[in-house]
């Protein structure tokens, strides 16, 4: 269904342009879908209160429709007819935990904290909404992206929007990652130069009344989190096999390269003998290591990196880990996911 004459459109971040936003947001306001830079990866935008439009974003990711959408808006205000976060509410609780546990506090605490920004938040879907069915929660984000934030604007829309990339294909950073996988499906692609962060939002869920839950880690770390609302729980994988997944995106496999992909945690050393290894037994390698590079840099460039070793057709990925803190924590989930293997060394 690639058949569409997808409008492409470069805006500079630091100034976007006026008649290019106005012409994204009417296109969002009449049900289409455009791709858009954000502060962490391109983003694949819909009106959110617009169910076709929805369904059509599902459709051409390829994604499983048990899967929910994260809600985009300029300010906590703009998710009041969705989303529970009211100190003084006026209809039924959820559960007894919402009412007494303090999470709206924790949602005033990390909005003031980190948004604008890489931080999505799942709060309890209000019940009179009735808008999502089959779920009693909702994921929001206020991103910080000048561009996303002028089309939210100018559309008057809440925006629901997940990566911009096929599902099973790495998140996209660059506007050429998102004209790879969507192309002729989506009507307007706005290039803004690279994302910064590189790696998807944090996500953490607060909607259960119980310790927040980290979901996903990101560019807003697991302590950056914690010191703001005291104690949050992370655990990486399903307790057990029947375990439900806490995130719905936890149980899908993310971000798979074509060439198996080897995780070596161990020295600089160990991660280029076992590349050597490999290339002595004449594959042809590709090989991602950090030594020079700050984090942050590692973090900015993974995605983009590992469509680049799916184009040169390499037979293996050698990964060397990092610690797992701070950033360190967002890119080894990453690279986890992506892992065929993960060998001690
Ligand atoms: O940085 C980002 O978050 C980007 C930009 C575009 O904002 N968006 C993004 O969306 O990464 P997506 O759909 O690729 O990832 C959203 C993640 C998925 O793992 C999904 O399962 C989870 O958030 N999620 C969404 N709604 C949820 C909910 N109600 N409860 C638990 N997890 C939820
Ligand atoms: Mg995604």
């Amino acid at each position: 269904m690639k058949n569409l004459k997808t409008i492409h459109a470069a805006v500079d971040p630091s100034n976007p342009d006026d008649a290019v936003i106005g012409q994204a947001a009417e296109i969002i306001r009449r049900g289409g879908l455009v791709a858009f830079p954000t502060e962490t990866v391109y983003g694949l935008g819909a009106d959110a209160q617009n169910p076709e439009a929805v369904s059509r974003v599902y459709q051409v990711k390829g994604r499983p429709s048990d899967n929910p959408l994260i809600w985009h808006g300029n300010s906590l205000t703009d998710f009041e007819c969705i989303a529970d976060f009211s100190t003084d509410r006026t209809c039924e609780p959820l559960s007894d935990a919402w009412a007494t546990s303090g999470i709206a506090s924790n949602v005033q605490k990390l909005a003031k904290a980190f948004w604008p920004g890489p931080l999505t938040m799942v709060l309890p879907l209000l019940s009179e909404a009735g808008l999502i069915p089959c779920q009693k929660t909702i994921a929001i984000r206020v991103p910080s992206h000048p561009i996303i934030r002028a089309l939210i604007a100018a559309s008057g829309c809440v925006i629901a929007a997940p990566s911009a990339n096929l599902s099973g294909r790495p998140s996209p950073t660059t506007a050429k990652h998102v004209i790879e996988d969507l192309n002729g499906a989506i009507e307007m692609i706005i290039d803004g130069g690279p994302a910064q962060n590189g790696l998807e939002s944090t996500v953490i869920d607060l909607s259960n009344g119980k310790v927040p839950q980290l979901l996903r880690p990101g560019a807003i770390t697991l302590e950056m989190l914690q010191d703001v609302i005291g104690e949050v729980a992370f655990s990486e994988f399903k307790v057990s096999e029947d375990a439900a997944p806490l995130s719905p995106g936890m149980k899908y496999r993310h971000y798979a390269p074509k060439a198996p992909l080897i995780l070596v945690i161990g020295s600089p050393e160990a991660v280029s003998a076992k590349a050597k290894a490999f290339t002595t037994e004449g594959k042809a390698v590709g090989l991602l290591t950090t030594s020079n590079d700050t984090l942050e840099t590692v973090a900015q460039s993974l995605f983009g990196r590992l469509r680049q070793f799916d184009e040169m057709g390499v037979d293996v990925i050698v990964a060397e880990g990092v610690k797992e803190e701070g950033i360190g924590l967002a890119i080894m989930n990453r690279l986890k996911k992506a892992a065929a293997e993960v060998i001690y060394l």
